[in-house]
């Protein structure tokens, strides 16, 4: 890997806009994204299906040395100068690889109507809504990053907006850290 060469993840709870950044930070930047559902399925990195919970079951053990591999693999690549790759997806935080994480956050009220489109169910939604507010994505990341680990509030953002930010912290110009957003009203009211 090249001493400028970095690996960004995006995570948040589902919902947050991983995807709809990431993909803008792919175009702008440039950078490389991989997104974990995509390597989950290309590489059949799950050991079995949450019957209940309709989502599939990743081992960690697998999925981050796949991640790993894969970010080798494009800074390998002769005559393609990729310098930052862009890993997409709610389960990157537990896996070690990553120079900077960035936590995306929504407050609940806004993520509610989002999670209502997608149909999921009211037990889901509950779930995810109460991760959101006590910022559970935010606490593991801090876990096993540290000061490595930001938060952007991009929920009531456009995405030209949300982008500036990120790029800004991706550059290094504008630090983010965790601890400033709170959703916890949303907990109480
Ligand atoms: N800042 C924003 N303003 C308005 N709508 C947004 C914003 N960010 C994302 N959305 C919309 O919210 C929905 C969810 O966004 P997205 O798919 O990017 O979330 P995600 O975090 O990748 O979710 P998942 O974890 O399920 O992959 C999409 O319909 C997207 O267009
Ligand atoms: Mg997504």
């Amino acid at each position: 890997m090249k001493t400028s060469s970095r690996i960004i993840f995006i995570t948040g709870t589902p919902g947050v806009g991983k995807s709809t950044f990431s993909e803008l930070l792919e175009k702008t930047l440039p950078a490389h994204l991989i997104k974990i559902s995509k390597l989950v399925e290309d590489k059949n990195l799950f050991s079995g299906i949450d019957r209940e919970k309709k989502y599939k079951i990743v081992d960690l053990d697998i999925l981050c040395p796949a991640i790993k591999k894969a970010a080798d693999e494009i800074f390998s690549i002769k005559n393609k100068k990729t310098e930052i790759i862009i890993i997409d997806g709610h389960l990157s935080h537990f896996c070690p690889e990553a120079d900077m994480v960035i936590v995306l956050r929504t407050h609940p009220s806004i993520l509610k109507k989002r999670l209502l489109k997608r149909g999921y169910s009211d037990s889901k939604i509950l779930e995810n809504l109460e991760a959101e507010a006590i910022g559970v994505c935010s606490i593991e990341s801090h876990e096993l990053h540290g000061n490595k680990v930001h938060e952007i509030d991009v929920g009531k953002l456009s995405p030209e907006d949300g982008l500036k930010i990120i790029i800004d912290v991706v550059g290094g110009k504008k630090r983010s850290p965790i601890g400033e957003v709170d959703f916890l009203d949303w907990i109480i009211s």
